[in-house]
Parts: C-alpha cells; sequence; structure tokens
C-alpha cells in the first residue's frame, strides 16, 4: 500500500455511525484507517431506536427458503431474488457476530428466544426486549470505540460528496474522493478526503409530517449520490408503520411489530358503529400479522371511514406479568404517559417509518460512481422491493457493510491515494437574514408529503406536490447560494431533493404495487415496471 495523501488522514471514511457504518467501519478498520463521520451524536440514527429485533433463520423448524419467499411476498414481486438470498443467507453469521460483540439477545433455554411479526411465516426475529437497537448501537459502539483503526467524530453533517470537479487539478471525473462536512459546533466546512468513502447514512422519513424516524433522517446521502450523479430507485415505497402511538405531545413513539406478533390484536374504538371489533380478518386473511402495507392501509381506511383519529391496539387479554416481561421499554413509556397497557389498549396510528428506496448498490456495496460504496438504509440493494419485511432492515445494514468493507479489503491496491482538493468556498455567502425561511419551507415540504404522497395516493395529488416541490426547490438553491450553510439549511436541501425524487418516482409508476397505492392505477401490473432514476 502507497503512503496516504497529505490531505487525508484516513483510508476510509463512512458516513454515519448506524447499523451499517459501523458495521462497514469494524471490517475495514483490521486493515486500514477508517474515519467515521456522524451528523449530531453518535447514536443519533434509527438504528438506536429499533425495537423489535432482526430477522434470521435460526429455529430448526425453519428454512432460508421461507424467508426468502416471506421476503419476496412483502416485497411484492420488486425484490433482487439475489439479492434477497445473498442477505438471507448470511443472517446467521451476522447473529452470530453481535452475539460475539456482546448483544445481550434474550434467550430461551439453550436457544435465542424467537418472537413474530408481521409477514414471517415463523418465529424468527432476535431481539433484545423491546429495545433491540439500544443493545445493537452500543455494542458497536463500544467495539468502534475500543478499535486504534476506528476514529468517530460526532458533530459533521457531511454537505456534498467530493468528485473530480473539486479537484484542484479539475478532472471533472465521476471519482468520489471524500466528503465535505460542517462542524456543527463552530460553523466551520472541511474537506475530509479518502481513498474509498461509505455513505451509511439512514433514510428520509423526516419528509413526512409523522414519522417514526429520528430528526435527523433527512435523506442526506440519497441526495448527495444523486447530486454526484448515481442513481436511485424504488424512492415512491416510503413504508408506514401501522402503529405509532397516538398522543398529542409525543408525536414518534413506535409500538413495536411485536406487540402484534405476541397476540395484540386491532380493534376500533369505543363511540363508532362497531366499536371494540377486529377489524384485520376483514382485509387479510393473516388478520394483524398480514405484511405492513396491508395493515397500515387498512387502519387508514378505516381512520377515514369512521372519522377517527386513532384505532386500538390491545394486548390487555394477555396476562400482565407476559406483556411486562416482553415490551419492558414501551410499558415504562405508556405508563409515563397515564396508560396502563397490561389493562387497556393502545390509540395507534400510522406513520413513516422506513425508506425503502434509495442508492441502488450491488452485491458488494458499490454505487455507480467509482470509489462510493454505501449501505443500510440510504440504498436500494434489491432486498426489500415494494415493501420491506420486519426486522429485515438490521440485517440489512450488517450483511452490505461488510460486504462493502469486503470489497474494498480485496482491491485494496487499485484504489488511488486522493488527490489534492479545493476548499470550501464561503466567500460569496453571508449570515442568514431569515432563519425564518428554512423553518418555514421544512414544515411546508412535511405537510404536503404527508397529505399529498402518503398511503393513498392519486395522480392530482402527486402533481400538486411536484408543483410545490418545484418552487420551493428554486427558493431554497436561492438561499442555499446565498447564505452561510446551516444544518437546518443542509437538511432542507436534502430533504426536498429526496421528496422530488420520491414524487418523480410515484409518478413514473402506472400501478398500485407494495407500498405505492394509488386510486388511478389500483391494479398490479403482471410485469412490474422500474422507477429507476437517472441523474
Ligand atoms: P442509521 O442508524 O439511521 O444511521 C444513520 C447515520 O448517518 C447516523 O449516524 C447519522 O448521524 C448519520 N448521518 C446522516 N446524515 C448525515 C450527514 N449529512 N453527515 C454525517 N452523518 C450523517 N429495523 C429492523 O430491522 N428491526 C427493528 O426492530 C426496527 N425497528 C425500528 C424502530 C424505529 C423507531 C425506527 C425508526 C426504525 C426501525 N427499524 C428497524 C429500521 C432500522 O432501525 C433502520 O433502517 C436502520 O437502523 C438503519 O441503519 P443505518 O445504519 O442505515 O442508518
Ligand atoms: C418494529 O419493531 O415494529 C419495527 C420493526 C422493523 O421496522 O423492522
Amino acid at each position: 500500500m502507497e503512503a496516504r495523501n497529505s490531505q487525508s488522514a484516513y483510508d476510509v471514511i463512512v458516513v454515519g455511525s448506524g447499523a451499517a457504518g459501523l458495521t462497514a467501519a469494524l471490517a475495514l478498520a483490521e486493515k486500514l484507517k477508517v474515519l467515521v463521520l456522524a451528523k449530531g451524536e453518535l447514536t443519533g440514527g434509527s438504528t438506536a431506536w429499533a425495537q423489535g429485533g432482526i430477522a434470521a433463520v435460526l429455529d430448526a423448524g425453519d428454512t432460508f427458503e421461507n424467508h426468502i419467499r416471506d421476503t419476496m411476498v412483502a416485497g411484492a414481486g420488486l425484490n433482487r431474488q439475489e439479492t434477497v438470498e445473498f442477505v438471507i443467507e448470511r443472517a446467521p453469521h451476522a447473529i452470530g457476530r453481535l452475539v460475539q460483540l456482546g448483544v445481550p439477545f434474550n434467550e430461551e433455554g439453550n436457544a435465542l428466544h424467537l418472537t413474530r411479526e408481521g409477514g414471517h411465516s415463523h418465529r424468527r426475529i432476535v431481539h433484545v426486549d423491546d429495545a433491540t437497537g439500544w443493545a445493537v448501537q452500543s455494542a458497536l459502539l463500544k467495539a468502534a470505540d475500543a478499535n486504534p483503526n476506528i476514529t468517530m467524530i460526532s458533530g459533521r453533517a457531511a454537505i456534498d460528496l467530493i468528485t473530480g470537479k473539486h479537484e484542484k487539478r479539475y478532472s471533472g471525473s465521476g471519482r468520489v474522493w471524500g466528503v465535505y462536512a460542517l462542524d456543527q459546533k463552530n460553523g466551520k466546512v472541511e474537506a475530509y478526503t479518502a481513498r474509498a468513502t461509505v455513505l451509511a447514512t439512514g433514510g428520509a422519513g423526516r419528509c413526512y409530517l409523522f414519522s417514526t424516524a429520528p430528526r435527523g433522517a433527512t435523506g442526506d446521502g440519497i441526495a448527495m449520490a444523486w447530486r454526484a450523479g448515481a442513481r436511485v430507485s424504488n424512492m415512491e415505497m416510503m413504508q408506514f408503520h401501522p402503529t405509532c402511538l397516538y398522543n398529542l405531545e409525543v408525536k414518534n413513539f413506535l409500538i413495536t411489530e411485536a406487540v402484534r406478533g405476541e397476540g395484540g390484536h386491532l380493534k376500533l374504538p369505543p363511540g363508532v358503529q362497531g366499536a371494540g371489533e377486529r377489524f384485520m380478518p376483514r382485509f387479510d386473511e393473516r388478520g394483524e400479522l398480514a405484511p405492513r402495507d396491508i395493515v397500515a392501509r387498512a387502519i387508514d381506511h378505516e381512520i377515514k371511514r369512521l372519522g377517527l383519529d386513532y384505532v386500538h391496539l390491545d394486548i390487555s387479554h394477555k396476562p400482565p406479568e407476559f406483556v411486562r416481561a416482553h415490551f419492558p421499554m414501551i410499558h415504562e413509556k405508556l405508563s409515563g404517559l397515564g396508560i396502563d397497557m397490561t389493562r387497556e389498549p393502545i390509540p395507534v396510528v400510522p406513520a413513516q417509518h422506513y425508506t425503502c428506496g434509495g442508492v441502488i448498490v450491488d452485491l458488494d456495496g458499490r454505487t455507480d460512481l467509482p470509489g462510493l460504496y454505501a449501505a443500510g438504509e440510504c440504498t436500494e440493494s434489491g432486498l426489500h422491493g415494494a415493501n420491506r419485511l420486519a426486522s429485515n432492515s438490521l440485517l440489512e445494514c450488517f450483511v452490505f457493510g461488510e460486504a462493502a468493507a469486503s470489497d474494498i479489503l480485496a482491491n485494496w491496491d487499485d484504489f488511488e491515494a486522493p488527490p489534492a482538493v479545493r476548499n470550501w468556498d464561503s466567500s460569496r455567502v453571508t449570515d442568514s437574514d431569515e432563519e425564518v425561511v428554512i423553518k418555514q419551507n421544512w414544515t411546508e415540504i412535511r405537510r404536503f408529503m404527508w397529505n399529498y404522497v402518503g398511503i393513498v395516493r392519486t395522480t392530482k395529488r402527486l402533481e400538486r406536490a411536484q408543483h410545490r416541490i418545484m418552487l420551493l426547490e428554486e427558493e431554497i438553491a436561492e438561499y442555499y447560494r446565498h447564505f452561510r450553510v446551516s444544518t437546518d439549511l443542509i437538511e432542507l436541501r436534502n430533504l426536498v431533493q429526496t421528496a422530488k425524487l420520491i414524487v418523480r418516482s410515484a409518478l413514473k409508476r402506472h400501478e398500485s404495487r407494495g407500498l405505492h397505492y394509488t386510486l388511478d392505477y389500483p391494479e398490479t401490473l403482471l410485469q412490474p415496471e422500474d422507477t429507476v432514476l437517472v441523474p
């Protein structure tokens, strides 16, 4: 290996410190110096918030074929079978590595306890109570922190990828050399260069008014890769989780699907005809355990039909000690809000939850751009198709984090040292005089995306959204050209970019499939259309 470029103290830059980013970093660090950058706190991504668990075939009565079939059924014919097999066959190994890292998965007898979620034909979800993500995030951070080849820097918001057009000796090539990132404390922008870059920036849930995703899920990686010239696909496949807590103060608290997996029922609330009725069997023979798109649509239908604010999720028919033992974190949170889930139902509504589309990657985590890899929720790997099967997401992060690292290590000698690149130019910008513009546009995007690009769509609504996006895009671009970047501005620019990709993909699909349901094209075509977008 040659000496490193003087501008760059690291071999590889990983953007994101969630499950995908840290898995990649730990594998790369066996041989290389890795820099991990994270916007906000190192625990700020969705990983720390995951509840239900991780899907893997670990039971003697289960098979890879079953898990593959369940994934493809949920994905409604849009998955790439090769990817589905690739991920599912590697799942037991991924769980083994997490056990080695010290993740304290729940056990039953001599085996790991397996819970169940919608769309799964077998019990196959390993979990740490109902707070799996926090346990996984903590174990990965502990391992990364102890590794001398890994440097983690929080409070750095990547703005754009560095490519050939930023080289001092302009080459204009699409080769990626790292990122420009904002120091969120002092407002300075620095260039971080390396031979390879891995995007692991998570999803774009915050495009929607109601989302279970954390504040920073603004599609940054998808937008950065798109601006640099990478293709994205399946952006119309936004997953809405059926059961987010309905509460006027706490807007984005998830009630895990495992509550239904362990016997919870969805019922109509009091005050309407049929109050107390379990309505899911009217919509699907799998009842509460149908895939998420079906359950979320059914709830949305009942809410609109009956003019409800929410429906009820009820597990109070199970023994109180069973409920407390399986869902200690949720039980405690709800108790604090005055809801005793062992004795009464929980008010729930659907909310945006997961971004199935993203930057297109192959089985090695390679994007279209040389030097740029991606893993996790910011990608479209072919695993989820038109609807992600519950608990397949963390799994994808582990498998593709590792795959990207393996490919970089295997081809390391072909990775050139980064050239000298231009510093960030802030000579033509001033401090913003109207921060209110950012706040206003943030809210506006999230509101019209919720109203026009939600669970049930029409071409007219999508066109309305598209029209507003065009107006806002221009205004935001103008603002970006004139004012110093801030985290909010970076995110707003990415939100509008990602919203545009979602709407463009949705308008491109002339059928209803999986998560994309439109009243103008209610049928599912025999041959799925593709919604690959090319910059
Ligand atoms: P994340 O964990 O979201 O991490 C993204 C990282 O990128 C963060 O470190 C963030 O700071 C960083 N970042 C973002 N933008 C920038 C930028 N511009 N510059 C620098 N850094 C940046 N999936 C399951 O499989 N099982 C579950 O039980 C489950 N439960 C869930 C519960 C909730 C409430 C939510 C929201 C999701 C759940 N999911 C679950 C989905 C799963 O948690 C996520 O898909 C997965 O954790 C994504 O991991 P990731 O590494 O791709 O991204
Ligand atoms: C949940 O616990 O319901 C979320 C699981 C997932 O998103 O896969």
